[in-house]
């Protein structure tokens, strides 16, 4: 009889853009307030990015593969996990690959709103342990800047940018995601949308940056409470563990005060829980993989530990994913890439995306302007 296979996370590195904008900034341009915003979610800073989601994710990934010690020509399969992809078609996880120069991974975008690294990691370490792959990157990366609606202060305030990858590695020992929950609160999906984003509003003239979020505070943070919550009490039943049994706690950071709740629910001490929220906000799908790179650089995770990771999103998505941590808690190696860097201040950046101007300085025509010229596409796919 063969030994199960598992899914253990040998990688993990995060790309933070330096660009960082505060609750003050903010209040230059809405009706807000530093007091205001630390009250009510408990953050005090977040990231813009000069780079594109692409950039953010291959520097990720690059990280967590010489942590892995893992050549890119050996990958198997990218997952990019998120809901601000720059494009449909190429998908992201493919502009991904071409940059690692991983010529024999599969790529596919997985998008569940900040729950799509946790719905990734879950799909990656399903598909590791039915030996269809021996290996994944699983990227979570957000460039909610982008199209934020930068005059609503319901939501402005409490969005950032960033991205983070875990390597997953086939093992016979018994680590990784051993046990998940998923689910969806598809009743409420109507309390978040994001309108003005995706082919349903083409034809509209709408351009970057137009977009008019639906957003129920309340509900979202009522539901989100119940969704994680459950998820995790599951996941722990299932399981034959409890709350003394997890070490750490790595939740998605959309609330500080969502995030106490849960721990409350699940009586897990707020000294066990993972926290970014005030420094980095929400940034939907990156933040759990994110404050999970943070934790293992802060010496959080001890080896051969627990970890729950809950999680919601638009959708409204929910889980928690159960990890058996492995013996190693550092990297086995490093890369000397870097984001190149930003001249501007985070505030100069949004500003020019509220003009909605583009903050790579390129034209709409450029933007438009086939790759290939039309006579080259003509030889190659003839029309008639
Ligand atoms: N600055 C100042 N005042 C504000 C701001 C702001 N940025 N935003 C809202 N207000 C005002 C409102 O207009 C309202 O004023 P009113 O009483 O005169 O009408 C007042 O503050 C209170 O608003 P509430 O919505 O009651 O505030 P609440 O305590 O519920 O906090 C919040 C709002 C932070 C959005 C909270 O509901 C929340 O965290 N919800 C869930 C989090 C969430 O949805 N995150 C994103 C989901 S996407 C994802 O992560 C998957």
């Amino acid at each position: 009889m063969t030994q199960p296979i598992y899914a253990a996370i040998t990688g993990w590195g995060s790309c933070m853009p330096p660009a960082v904008l505060s609750n003050e900034d903010l209040s230059t341009f809405l009706d807000t307030s530093d007091e205001w915003i630390v009250t009510r979610t408990g953050m005090k800073e977040r990231r813009i990015s000069h780079v594109t989601a692409t950039e953010l994710a291959t520097l990720a990934a690059k990280r967590a593969l010489a942590c892995a010690d893992l050549d890119p020509a050996d990958l198997d399969l990218i997952i990019y996990g998120g809901v601000s992809n720059e494009e449909l078609c190429p998908n992201s996880a493919s502009g991904v690959q071409i940059s690692l120069g991983a010529a024999n991974a599969a790529s596919m975008d997985l998008n569940t709103a900040c729950t799509s690294f946790c719905y990734g990691l879950a799909a990656a370490t399903g598909m590791i342990r039915t030996g269809q792959v021996r290996n994944a990157v699983v990227i979570g990366t957000e460039l909610i800047s982008r199209y934020m609606d930068w005059d609503n202060r319901n939501v402005a305030v409490l969005f950032g940018d960033g991205s983070a990858a875990v390597v997953l590695e086939a093992t016979e020992n018994q680590e990784g995601m051993l046990a998940s929950m998923l689910g969806c609160d598809a009743g409420a999906r109507d309390t978040l949308r994001v309108r003005g984003f995706g082919c349903g509003y083409s034809g509209y003239g709408i351009t970057l940056g137009d977009t008019f979020w639906d957003f129920d505070g309340q509900q979202i943070f009522k539901r989100a409470v119940m969704g994680m919550s459950r998820a995790s009490k599951e996941v722990l039943a299932h399981s034959g563990l409890t709350a003394d049994d997890i070490s750490l706690v790595v939740p998605h950071q959309a609330n500080l005060r969502i995030i106490e709740s849960v721990a409350k629910y699940a009586q897990i001490p707020m000294d066990r829980v993972m926290l970014t929220v005030e420094k980095y906000g929400n940034m939907s799908a990156a933040t759990v993989p994110v404050a999970l790179v943070d934790a293992l650089e802060e010496g959080r995770v001890e080896p051969n530990s627990w970890l729950l990771m809950p999680a919601f999103g638009g959708g409204l998505t929910y889980c928690s994913l159960l990890v058996k941590w492995g013996n190693r808690v550092t990297p086995l190696g490093h890369t000397n890439d870097q984001l190149p860097p930003c001249s501007e201040s985070a505030l100069t950046l949004v500003n020019q995306i509220r003009k909605n101007q583009d903050p790579h300085g390129r034209s709409k025509a450029g933007l438009l302007a086939p790759v290939f010229p039309e006579e080259r596409l003509n030889r190659a796919y003839p029309v008639d």
